[in-house]
């Protein structure tokens, strides 16, 4: 079945393909076209776009009104019209309203009303301007403008003349500037000025990137507001008016005010969030776009200053907040090197879309975890640069104890409490050993503690799991409140043990983070990163920092799946000939992974498949010699204990100064059918290389096609059955028109690791992709290739 031209308006047709003008994506064919329009991101729009205008359609607009005419006035005067649904006051300066009626109808009544005088004024109405619906795109996050502060840093960066001169300067230029602090001083002390009219005694206090002494420029205004004393407040009130009779509370408040209204002690978090939410809306100038998001782990009331440009938050019941913000201020006290190390990952990790969700939720890490992980790797450093969490506790005295919501928050007030740490290390290495760190990381298996500075065995946890299903069996209302949630990366808060703070973030989230901590860690390996570039070059941070887009332009991009070594899930007559092969197992096992990989890309993906080739691979796939070559002995201990891609290669490995044999030992890289990669005349090692070209998007709308060839049986997990994924792919490209330009890509196997972590690597790069697909392609490869292997490896197909 051929698909038809898009009938949605906002799909354009374009030279590579169509583009939806509402999401302002590229979709490079019908298919593509067709998922989107389905996808929450374009019905999202769509349903916001048509509120808006209904809301338009049903609204006037109000001017000449002056501050002293309020809302309820304003109702009340153009009820006449209709029912009224709404009326929104211009805040700031109270010159003007939008009126919004419940029918079209009554804007008719309205603006065919020759005159209308409300409290002695001459109000002018009309209707409403027709605006275009347009999504703008987020500012702190927008590519545009972080690509042109990084242009403008670029080039002081790459003047200065060592790393660590760089890292200081990055300091220097990011970091809240003193008249933004006095600002944001301003606001709170605002915001404390009227929530205390609302809520008596209360207090609004900062915590987060403002205060830790890590905040960039405008970033976020985290704020806390502390309502336990207006609690007391109010109970005190209570029984005082109770002994008075109504009317009036002892401090002479009139109990209609706005606190009347709500009880702290019964009401609910949400109650005093909407409440929070109405008075920054109506009583606090140029705040707008306040909206409460209840849904987040600690709810919390968002809002914008028009003014500063500032994103704020404002969450209840976070003392836990303003702990953790004194604990990041005194590490930042005790080290000097921790603040501009954690300015460099934060910077690194936004450039490299690693961290900070713009709503506040989504799956990657947030800066207080990213910070954290900066801290436990250098509790992590050989000698440690920071101390654990348990041991701040014994440096503490006894005034300073302190628990909150029944966790040890204990450690000393003054930096000066803390001894000087022994280890010497400057920033480059520093840096460069935490990318090396996290590179290598065994996240699968740990749960990180900066109580204890060290990584704990997640298996512990997870009986604890078990233990907590038996609990929640038997005592369903008594589950243990003191359980991680554990995912992809299991980093506890240093003080709400409970809490594991990037919880949020999903498999391929840790992916990239950790493809990222590789790249870097490689690329500090040369001197292209710890040598000034002689030759004007980018170098040492200015190169580190460079957005995805520049890094792909020097190097063209090259992906890599990889499959594991795992004896429990091959059959037992594979487990038999593997054992009898003794030593050569490893080769074996790999050729009957190059065998299952082939038979899966040709006979299941419906791939064309030239296997015959041999070829050199080409030099952009590895960083150059300059680059490569490692002279920092302290980066070499720390970065050559774990086996990784870039050592896998031997490419990098002989042109990063003969750190590793090429083709020695247990370790080596070999081809498949068991040959050793040889270097060929020029130099270069040889390996073998597949050319592939996919027709048809086979990997689009899998689920749905399984199902239905599935029709009443049970549904099989995706890759586990060889027939049935060779027939879904066949019924695909049977339905869906071929590509005009079909994708061409490379697959070249390797086989890394020791005999304990033997793995295959297969790295595929696009040769043709005119549309834009390969990533697309890659990302249900990276999960269907390896499940789909280990299938047909069960089944002995594989068998050479
Ligand atoms: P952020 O992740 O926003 O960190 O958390 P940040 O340092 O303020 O960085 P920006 O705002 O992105 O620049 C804000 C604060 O919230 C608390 C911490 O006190 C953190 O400093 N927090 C955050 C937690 O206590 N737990 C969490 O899981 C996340």
């Amino acid at each position: 079945m051929a698909s038809t031209a898009p009938s949605d308006s906002d799909i354009q047709t374009t030279s590579r393909g169509f583009c939806c003008t509402l999401c302002h994506v590229n979709l490079p064919n019908l298919p593509s076209v067709d998922q989107h329009v389905k996808g929450r991101k374009h019905r999202t729009l769509s349903t916001v776009r048509s509120t808006r205008k209904s809301h338009e359609e049903r609204s006037v607009f109000v001017s000449g009104i002056k501050p002293e005419v309020s809302q309820t006035d304003l109702t009340e005067y153009f009820q006449q019209f209709g029912a009224v649904t709404d009326v929104i006051v211009d805040k700031d300066r109270g010159l003007y309203a939008i009126v919004q009626f419940g029918e079209s109808e009554s804007i008719q009544a309205a603006l065919s009303c020759a005159e209308h005088r409300l409290k002695g004024l001459r109000l002018r109405v009309k209707p409403r301007e027709k605006k275009e619906f347009k999504l703008i795109p987020k500012k702190k996050n927008d590519p545009q403008n972080l690509q042109r502060i990084f242009d403008r840093l670029k080039p002081e960066l790459c003047q200065l003349p060592s790393v660590d001169s760089q890292m200081k300067f990055i300091v220097e230029r990011l970091q809240l500037g003193e008249n933004e602090k006095k600002a944001r001083g301003l606001v709170v002390q605002l915001l404390q000025e009227v929530f205390v009219e609302f809520f008596p005694d209360s207090q609004i206090l900062l915590f987060g990137s403002s205060v830790n002494t890590f905040g960039f420029h405008a970033c976020d205004l985290d704020l806390f507001l502390d309502l336990e004393n207006t609690k007391t407040f109010q109970a005190k009130a209570k029984t005082s008016t109770e002994q008075a009779g109504e009317g009036m509370s002892d401090d002479g408040r009139s109990e209609d005010s706005i606190l009347s209204d709500i009880d702290l002690s019964t009401a609910s978090p949400a109650e005093v969030l909407e409440l929070v939410a109405t008075i920054l809306r109506r009583c606090v100038p140029s705040v707008h776009k306040v909206h409460v998001v209840s849904s987040a782990r600690l709810p919390v009331v968002k809002f914008h200053h028009r003014e500063l440009n500032l994103q704020g938050d404002i969450t209840l019941n976070n003392r836990l907040g303003v702990r953790n913000t004194r604990f990041l201020q005194l590490l930042s006290g005790a080290e000097e090197r921790l603040r501009p190390l954690v300015f460099a990952i934060r910077y690194w990790a936004r450039q490299k879309h690693l961290a900070g969700n713009p709503s506040g939720a989504g799956p990657l890490l947030n800066n207080y975890a990213l910070t954290l992980l900066m801290v436990f790797f250098l509790q992590n450093s050989q000698p440690a640069v920071l101390p654990t969490v348990d041991q701040l506790r014994d440096m503490a005295c006894e005034e300073e104890e302190c628990v909150i919501e029944g966790w040890n928050c204990t450690f000393p007030s003054q930096p000066i409490a803390v001894p000087p740490s022994k280890n010497t290390q400057d920033l480059c290495s520093l840096l460069a050993g935490f990318f090396s760190f996290y590179a290598h990381f065994d996240f699968a298996s740990s749960v990180i503690s900066l109580r204890e500075g060290r990584a704990l065995p997640v298996a512990s946890f997870l009986s604890q799991d078990k233990d907590d299903e038996r609990m929640q069996e038997e005592q369903p209302s008594k589950s243990d409140p003191h359980r991680p949630k554990l995912g992809p990366l299991n980093l506890l808060d240093p003080f709400e043990l409970s809490h594991n703070v990037a919880g949020n973030l999903n498999e391929r989230s840790l992916r990239n983070l950790q493809k990222e901590c590789q790249e870097a860690e490689k690329y500090c390996r040369s001197l292209r990163y710890q040598r000034k570039s002689t030759k004007g070059k980018s170098w040492g941070l200015a190169r580190l920092f460079a957005p995805p887009g520049d890094v792909q332009q020097a190097k063209p991009e090259q992906l890599v799946i990889s499959i594991p070594f795992s004896s429990a899930s091959l059959p037992e007559v594979l487990r038999t000939e593997l054992h009898s092969a003794g030593d050569a197992f490893r080769q074996l096992w790999f050729q009957k992974v190059c065998s299952a990989v082939e038979i899966v890309l040709r006979t299941v993906l419906k791939c064309h498949l030239d296997a015959s080739a041999a070829a050199v691979l080409s030099e952009d796939s590895a960083v150059g010699v300059e680059e490569m070559e490692t002279t920092a002995s302290s980066l070499n201990d720390s970065t050559q204990s774990v086996e990784s891609l870039s050592e896998s290669s031997p490419q990098c490995a002989a042109a990063a100064g003969a750190k590793r044999p090429l083709s020695s030992g247990s370790d080596s890289s070999v081809s498949p059918r068991g040959k050793k990669p040889r270097l060929a005349g020029r130099g270069k090692p040889e390996f073998p290389l597949w050319t592939c070209v996919q027709k048809h998007m086979v990997w689009l709308g899998r689920r749905k096609v399984r199902r239905e060839l599935m029709k009443d049986t049970d549904c099989r997990p995706e890759g586990s059955c060889m027939e049935l994924e060779s027939q879904v792919s066949a019924s695909i490209a049977e339905k869906e028109p071929e590509l005009k330009e079909p994708l061409e890509f490379k697959v070249c196997p390797q086989m890394v690791g020791g005999a304990e972590n033997t793995r295959a690597l297969l790295k595929l790069r696009p040769s043709s992709d005119e549309a834009g697909i390969f990533q697309d392609f890659f990302h249900f490869l990276e999960a269907f290739l390896p499940k789909m292997v280990e299938t047909v490896l069960e089944k002995g197909a594989g068998s050479a």
